[in-house]
């Protein structure tokens, strides 16, 4: 399956994004081992289509995705000044996500690399969301930490380089964005639930309510989430029936501040454990403007840098995904099919990439 593929110069590869409501496509550009640049990109977001049902509807997004990838393909490529037949690879999401949702992105990356016989490169989901950063005007330089923390993730990791990730700690319960978008519908607010959140949050007081921060004083880089939405769902249950908003806008702000409290907590201890001096956020939960700020406070009082995404490619999109691909073509570390079989991994932990050596 390994291809030694040579690549014209300069190496222009197209992605798919399908794992969950975004429908991404993005085209980068790489010139040597230049840090890839990104070309063109287009984005469909479903995130109307499924708010009326509260949350995602998986079978609903395949039939989304079906009906946008190819009109957004078409656009990129017209935005690029690119051919089909001019890329070098196709890239395509291959998990973690949903299965049928990742089977659409897939597939059509898989024909569109056939059709051109050039290899096609399933990508890991959360290594786009890790590299982001690299397409922003602050780029971070290797080795850093990075603070994941997406609506299905919240891990903190070493960074070395591509491919090399260690774990220092993860969620033993739910992920972050989930604690925001968990709360968000117990205070009655839409999905998605972060940014509504957050934006209620802005006229609240966060010293109103003691809400709990779990393993927040243990020696621990794990996160537990759950006992702050519980703790969150007592308190908006005795707010129902009230029409009073002060109270609600009081508990979105002290839910937020929990969760970012915690979140700036372990990422200040993980730069700590491992003497680095570069922290790299991102995932959805890195766009919350609170937390943003709290870790600019933090990181200046150490010295150390935070790096994130530009805002737009904070949550899904294809932009990373592209990234993801191109630099691990550079590094020649790209498991890429030639023969077009393809599958999806909805459960893929990050780790699996990592080469033997990166320890706990
Ligand atoms: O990375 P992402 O787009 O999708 C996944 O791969 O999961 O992250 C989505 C998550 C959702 O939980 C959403 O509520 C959260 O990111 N999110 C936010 C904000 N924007 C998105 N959470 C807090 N504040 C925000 N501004
Ligand atoms: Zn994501």
């Amino acid at each position: 399956m390994h291809c030694p593929a040579t690549y014209t110069c300069p190496m222009r590869v197209l992605a798919i994004e399908t794992s969950c409501d975004e429908t991404g496509v993005a085209i980068v550009e790489a010139n040597g081992d230049e840090t890839p640049r990104l070309v063109a990109q287009a984005l469909h977001s479903q995130v109307e289509m499924h708010s009326a049902y509260g949350g995602v509807v998986p079978e609903l997004a395949s039939r989304d995705h079906i009906r946008r990838v190819l009109p957004l393909a078409r656009a990129v490529l017209s935005e690029s000044g690119a051919s089909l037949a001019s890329l070098d690879a196709i890239g395509y999401t291959r998990g973690p996500g949903l299965a049928g949702a990742l089977l659409v992105g897939a597939g059509v990356a898989c024909s569109l690399a056939a059709a051109i016989g050039r290899p096609a490169f399933g990508v890991h989901h959360l290594e786009g969301h890790l590299l982001s950063p690299f397409l922003s005007a602050d780029p971070p330089r290797f080795p850093f930490v990075a603070l994941l923390v997406s609506g299905g993730h919240t891990q903190l990791l070493k960074v070395a380089n591509v491919g090399h990730y260690s774990l220092l700690g993860d969620t033993i319960d739910d992920a972050a964005g989930e604690a925001f978008d968990k709360s968000a519908k117990l205070l009655g607010l839409g999905y998605p639930g972060g940014p509504a959140l957050a934006r209620l949050a802005e006229f609240g007081d966060a010293s109103v309510f003691k809400l709990p921060r779990p393993l927040s004083q243990r020696d621990s880089l794990d996160f537990s989430f759950a006992g702050l939405k519980t703790a969150v769902r007592t308190h908006a249950l005795r707010l129902e029936g009230s029409n009073c908003e002060q109270p609600r806008a009081d508990l979105a702000a002290s839910t937020q501040e929990a969760i970012v409290d915690v979140l700036v907590r372990k990422s200040m201890a993980a730069l700590e454990r491992t003497g680095l001096k570069r922290l790299v956020v991102a995932g959805g939960v890195g766009a919350n403007a609170l937390l943003r700020s709290r870790l600019e406070v933090e990181c200046k009082k150490r010295q150390a840098r935070v790096h994130y995404p530009e805002l737009a490619l904070c949550t899904d999109n294809g932009a990373m995904i592209a990234l993801a691909a191109a630099m691990r073509m550079q590094r020649g570390i790209a498991q890429m099919s030639t023969d077009y079989s393809f599958d999806v991994l909805p459960r893929w932990p990050l780790t699996a990439l990592t080469e033997p050596a990166a320890a706990r």
